[in-house]
């Protein structure tokens, strides 16, 4: 199935919510190294199925919707259901060990909250507008149009900065050929 342009509802809630939100650098990552880089992390150089959790660039790839993170749905997250899911099950996450009730209650709540990477700057202390990339209208190979700021093409994915200010990789091939060339045009490539 192709992946559809969808942006979570919560992206838009999530500048309400960070006040008291969980912050992945305080409060997750502490967790995902004690518990989760022995087997994947460039660290250790362990990339088990191919994941890693502390290149934080490699790690945004897989919050999507499609991505074993879907930012705003614990429910619909693999990432959260390994951890929760009986010891007994091979997939189970960590392997051989089970992580504390507080520990994957933060991992759900930063989930519910975007499952942002940095901690989203309060409304006030947003710079100032100047310096920022144009907002412009990209229309997917469905016809599905948003409007987002053009950050840079990153490998396979263009770099959607939302009006909210939330990072949005999206393939590149999936865009409409006409939103394929002007990325790459407005990326200088
Ligand atoms: C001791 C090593 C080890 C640790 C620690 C570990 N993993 Fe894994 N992980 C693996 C291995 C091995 C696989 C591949 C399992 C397979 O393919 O059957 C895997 C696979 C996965 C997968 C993909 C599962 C699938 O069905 O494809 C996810 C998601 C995952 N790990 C998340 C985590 C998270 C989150 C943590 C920390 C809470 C963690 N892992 C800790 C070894 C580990």
């Amino acid at each position: 199935m192709p992946r559809t342009l969808v942006i979570p509802a919560t992206v838009c809630l999530m500048l309400t919510s960070a006040a008291q939100a969980v912050d992945f650098k305080k409060d997750i990552r502490p967790i995902l190294k004690e518990h989760c880089y022995e087997c994947h992390s460039e660290e250790t150089g362990k990339k088990k199925a191919g994941y890693v959790f502390d290149d934080l660039e490699v790690f945004k790839l897989d919050i999507s919707p499609k991505g074993i993170v879907v930012a705003g749905e614990p429910g619909e997250s693999y990432f959260l259901e390994v951890m929760t899911m009986p010891t007994s099950e091979k997939a189970h996450m960590p392997p051989k060990d089970q992580l504390k009730d507080s520990d994957i209650a933060k991992v759900r709540e930063w989930i519910s909250a975007g499952a942002l990477l940095d901690a989203a700057p309060p409304p006030s202390a947003l710079p100032a507008r100047a310096a920022a990339p144009a907002m412009q209208a990209w229309t997917n190979a469905e016809g599905t149009t948003i409007q987002a700021a053009l950050l840079r093409v990153e490998g396979e994915n263009v770099i959607f900065k939302l009006q909210d200010g939330r990072e949005l990789p999206y393939p590149i091939t999936k865009l409409s050929a006409e939103s394929q060339t002007k990325a790459r045009e407005t990326a200088g490539q």
